[in-house]
């Protein structure tokens, strides 16, 4: 039930602190540390490289995961889409391990990888919100995301959940294989801060609102961009923005804009930079200049200790390894009023089903 809320959308939006909190309880001891069955962590532990593989934002969400994977318990990790791996399979590792990511766990694309995996007899590990699901029964191992039911066909707080829930598992494995950086990562005190900025973030609906009306109603066209895991998110935030308002929103790494990119720029493009990372601040400042400079209408989404006076929404500060859990939402909320703006049927997009189930 929807209760008070015009669309779901907005209602999931707006659960994320909860669920935040809500995996803290779930998956952290009372000393903060993640409670992981062992027997994955072994078996993670014996891998020699790890394989996410998902659609859609949950391709997204292993993007974000990746990096924690590597950053935290130091073991190579690809990201791929699973309807291109199903196909394409790349070379793979000696001792694979393999990360499922699907909310509803029913994802065809995704079952066709588990179906070989199996196969193969490699072990596998599906995180999905929904227990007992396809993916789920046919994996060795099951991390829940307990975000409750995602109705809206634009997925949100599964995305966040997914994160999330990585970034537990990437703590709970690199204190399992020793490594430094896991053990002075607060996971439990991360966490905390990131609801309590969620929070605030879906505090701010009014203003989000407000630059959805001037930038994003009347333009055919709009770019997210970022570096690193900002350019993560901006893909994150593009199909957003797309699914559901019909803009034509790409995410691009701002470093390749001007390897072509940037020759779409016309006057008021809303061209939309990420920037919550301390090294490529600067960078992505100086190729959204550059696209100023072409007429473009730039706003930004920036961590509060990078932010400048004119930054259009400031992040409140957390680990910058985390950073998507936070800077995903404004963008989620800049798709979900654009939609409302222009009367679509924010909850059921065109063309779209919920669970996609054919291949
Ligand atoms: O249930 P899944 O996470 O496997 O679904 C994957 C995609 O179909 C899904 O994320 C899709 O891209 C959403 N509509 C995005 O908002």
């Amino acid at each position: 039930d929807k209760g008070a809320y015009p669309f779901y959308m907005l209602k999931e939006i707006d659960e994320q602190p909860a669920v935040m909190r809500r995996l803290v309880q779930e998956y952290l001891g009372a000393d903060g540390q993640p409670q992981i069955d062992t027997e994955l962590l072994a078996q993670m532990k014996a891998a020699d490289h790890l394989y996410i593989i998902g659609a859609g934002t949950s391709y997204h969400a292993g993007l974000i995961g990746a990096r924690l994977f590597e950053r935290l318990a130091h073991v190579p990790t690809t990201v791929h889409i699973s309807s291109e791996f199903a196909y394409e399979q790349p070379l793979l590792s000696d001792n694979p391990f393999f990360i499922f990511l699907s909310q509803s766990g029913e994802t065809a694309d995704s079952r066709e990888v588990l179906v070989h995996v199996n196969e193969n007899h490699w072990p596998s590990l599906t995180i999905t919100n929904v227990d007992k699901s396809t993916l789920s029964r046919e994996a060795t191992h099951t991390l829940l995301l307990y975000a409750g039911p995602e109705i809206a066909v634009a997925s949100t707080k599964a995305y966040t959940a997914q994160v999330a829930v990585q970034a537990i598992l990437a703590k709970a494995l690199g204190e399992f294989v020793g490594n430094q950086a896991a053990q002075s990562f607060d996971i439990k005190d991360e966490l905390a801060k990131v609801a309590n900025g969620m929070q605030a973030l879906v505090d701010s609906k009014e203003e989000i609102e407000a630059i959805a009306a001037n930038a994003l109603a009347k333009p055919r066209n709009a770019f997210y961009i970022g570096r690193g895991i900002d350019w993560a998110v901006s893909l994150e935030a593009a199909l957003k923005l797309k699914e559901i308002s019909y803009v034509q929103a790409e995410g691009f790494a701002s470093g390749e804009l001007k390897h072509g990119t940037i020759a779409l720029i016309e006057k008021d493009t809303p061209v939309v930079g990420i920037i919550t990372q301390d090294r490529t601040a600067g960078l992505t400042r100086s190729n959204l200049e550059e696209t100023a400079a072409r007429g473009a209408n730039v706003l930004t989404i920036a961590a509060r200790h990078l932010a400048k006076e004119d930054d259009a929404i400031i992040l409140p500060d957390v680990d910058p390894m985390i950073a998507p859990l936070l800077s995903v939402v404004p963008a989620q909320l800049l798709a979900y009023y654009t939609s409302l703006g222009k009367g679509l049927d924010v909850d059921k997009p065109r063309n779209l089903a919920k669970s996609v189930t054919v291949q």
